[in-house]
This record gives C-alpha cells, structure tokens and sequence, in this order.
C-alpha cells in the first residue's frame, strides 16, 4: 500500500497504545513466520500491555509507525540492566505487510539508532532468520555486521530454521 509520507508519524509510545498495539501485534505475527512468536503466544492482557508500555514509555525504547491514525510498524531496544551488560541492547523491528517497501523501516531504524545512542547505547545485537534475506539486507544496508549463525533458532511445523546474529557497533 502506497504511504503518503506526510500523513506518517514516528512516536514514543504511551500506555494508551495498548489496545491498539494488542491488535498490530495479532496482525502482524500472523503474517509471517520471521518473528519468534505467532498468535497463539499472545494471551496478553490490555493491563499487562498497558503496565509493559509505561515502562517502555519512560524509558523511551519503542517507537511507533502511525499511519492515519494505525499503527502499521515498531522498533523496540530491549536492554538489560546489569552493569556489565547495560551498554548493549537488542533491536526488534516489524512492519505490517501491506506497508512493506514503503521506507516505513527505514524511518523506524533512525529514529531507534539515533535513540540508541542518545541512551548511551554501544552495541545493538539481534538474531533473524537466515532464510529473511529482505531484513539481511535491511540490517546490511545499516551497517549491522554478521557475527555467526546459530542452526536451531525457530522449530517451525516440524523443521529445524537457522538463524544469524547480526551486531552493530555505536
Ligand atoms: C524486514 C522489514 C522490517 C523491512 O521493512 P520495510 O518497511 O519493508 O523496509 P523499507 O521499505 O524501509 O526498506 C528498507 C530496506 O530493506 C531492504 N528491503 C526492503 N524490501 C526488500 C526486498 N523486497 N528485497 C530485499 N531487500 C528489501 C532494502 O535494503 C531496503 O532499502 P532500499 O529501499 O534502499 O533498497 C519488514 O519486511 C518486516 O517487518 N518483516 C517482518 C518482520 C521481520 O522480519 N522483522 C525482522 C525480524 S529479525
């Protein structure tokens, strides 16, 4: 679907996101099989995503794609608080299908960096799918580097599905 730039905001999330939120992820882990969860993992609360979001909120890690008023992507940092380890983050990212190919990614991923490194962030890892060669190149296009594979990332209808871990220095 055709996105009109000027009608696409990128936002912190709020608590208020929740419902609407809820809905994007049933959508969205549903149109693929490149996110570690489907549906049927979600048995979520709107409370329990209201109470993650104001967290989520405060610390400014997850910004929303809103396009006419629906959310059609996320990016999130997840970062661990141990001393030793609270430099690092991993990245997640996702875009509705109907609105892939649009640059909505692409604006989700420099806002997320830009946050990353405002936070004091100095590596961001992830792991995809070896197989999700549009995100590959997604993430190569940003400069992520590939650091290794990991042959059982996802055991999907019976079959075993690699993965690589992707890291870029900040
Ligand atoms: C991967 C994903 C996030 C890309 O989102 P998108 O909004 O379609 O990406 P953009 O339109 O901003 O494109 C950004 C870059 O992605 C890559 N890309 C996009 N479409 C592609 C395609 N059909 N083939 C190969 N690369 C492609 C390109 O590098 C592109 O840059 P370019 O336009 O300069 O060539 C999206 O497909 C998605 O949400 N997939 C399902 C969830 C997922 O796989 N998440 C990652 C899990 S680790």
């Amino acid at each position: 679907m055709e996105v009109d730039k000027e009608h696409l905001i990128m936002r912190n999330v709020t608590s208020e996101d929740a419902k609407n939120l809820l809905t994007f992820l049933y959508k969205v882990s549903d149109e693929t099989q490149n996110l570690t969860f489907s549906s049927s993992d979600l048995s979520i609360s709107v409370e329990d995503e209201t109470r993650f979001l104001s967290k989520a909120s405060k610390e400014q890690t997850f910004i929303i794609a809103e396009y006419k008023g629906i959310i059609i992507g996320t990016t999130q940092l997840i970062i661990p608080l141990r001393e030793r380890v609270k430099r690092t983050a991993s990245m997640a990212i996702s875009v509705l299908q109907a609105y892939w190919g649009e640059g909505v990614s692409t604006r989700l991923i420099e806002n997320i960096l830009e946050r990353a490194v405002i936070l004091g962030i100095k590596k961001i890892n992830l792991k995809v799918r070896s197989d999700n060669t549009r995100a590959i190149k997604f993430y190569e296009k940003y400069n992520f580097k590939r650091e290794g594979e990991t042959s059982r990332m996802f055991y999907i209808d019976t079959s075993w599905v690699s993965g690589t871990y992707y890291g870029l220095e900040l």
